[in-house]
């Protein structure tokens, strides 16, 4: 159902969970100091409560509040790509922050976003949780009709449009004495290079756990089952490709743009995977034939999740 600003501001207040743009995905948004109304979002979702959530506001002061103790450059990161789809894990000030948000984490996970909708929700009611507004461990949502098709067509949702970037922030851990990417997201890792001085390694490359604990479940995955890797075996199959190449072996093909712009492909990547549930598909082949590195990167690792391999 889709509703106004205004309702929104009223639904939160009153402990309500409410569906909002921002510019990665759509959230799934309640008012951090309302423990009651954080508690819904995990049922709603079916979210492991050992996931913690990220915590959105509109201004450094609220970062320095609810932190204590910075790690080097946290200032510089924050004012070069704050708004902005990256977020930071910062060693939390646990009295200021409610243990359900952090999962019991000693850490705290913020973002400032630059979509407006959301910027002018936060300026209005104050802080936001919001974890990606999806059920847990399907696709995310960059469309409005995605959230009413996990949550239902009554589900009060803020209409943005379809979502400009298409997948999650960037996460930036402070590990080991340096900066790590803690989930892969719509800032590359070289992007940081600049700021940092080095380009960060994906934690997950120097420790056998993800530092962040949403990336160690089934996550982003379609019913179908889905290959990475060779299209030889897709004979008159489904193939999720790109609109500059063609497919002769494939019946169905569901063009996620141009292979030559990752923008586009991250853009169309979640309404293609949940494409194939609409369709009622059960088998898919994906080209994954892009170079790895950059924002490919990221877009490998959301197949590679969708696919459970
Ligand atoms: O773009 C985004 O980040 C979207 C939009 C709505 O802002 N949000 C989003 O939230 O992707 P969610 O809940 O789907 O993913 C949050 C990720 C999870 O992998 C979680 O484990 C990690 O952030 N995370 C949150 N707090 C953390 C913490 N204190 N330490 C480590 N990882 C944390
Ligand atoms: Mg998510």
């Amino acid at each position: 159902m889709k509703i106004s600003l205004d309702q929104a501001k009223k639904l939160l207040i009153s402990g309500s969970v409410v569906a909002l743009p921002t510019e990665t995905v759509y959230g799934l948004a309640a008012l951090f100091s309302l423990p009651s109304a954080i508690e819904k979002i995990y049922t709603l979702k079916g979210r492991p409560k050992q996931n913690p959530l990220i915590v959105h506001v509109n201004d450094l002061s609220s970062v320095y509040f609810y932190t204590k103790e910075l790690p080097p450059q946290t200032e510089s990161i924050m004012k070069t790509f704050w708004p902005g789809p990256l977020t930071l894990v910062l060693p939390a000030n646990l009295e200021r922050v409610p243990e359900i948000v952090r999962s019991g984490k000693p850490t705290v996970a913020f973002r400032i976003p630059s979509h407006p909708i959301i910027s002018t929700i936060i300026e209005a009611v104050g802080p936001l949780v919001a974890p990606s507004a999806n059920l847990s461990g399907k696709p995310s949502a960059t469309k409005t009709s995605h959230v009413e098709n996990d949550f239902g067509i009554d589900f009060p949702v803020i209409d943005g449009g379809e979502i400009e970037k298409g997948v999650e922030s960037t996460i930036l851990v402070y590990a080991q004495g340096e900066w790590k990417i803690g989930r892969l997201g719509s800032i590359s890792p070289e992007d940081f290079a600049p700021c940092l001085g080095y380009t960060p390694k994906t934690y997950e490359k120097v420790s056998k756990d993800p530092i962040c604990p949403g990336s160690s479940y089934r996550h982003y995955s379609p019913n179908a089952h889905l290959h990475l890797g060779s299209l030889e075996n897709c004979n008159g199959g489904v193939i999720l490709g790109y609109s500059d190449r063609v497919y002769p072996n494939a019946s169905i093909v569901i063009s996620m743009g141009d292979s030559t712009n990752p923008h586009s492909i991250m853009k169309n990547l979640y309404t293609s995977l949940r494409k194939l549930d609409e369709m009622g598909i059960l088998e898919a082949f994906i080209d994954i034939q892009f170079p790895m590195e950059g924002l490919y990167l990221t877009i490998y690792e959301r197949f590679f999740r969708a696919a459970d391999i």
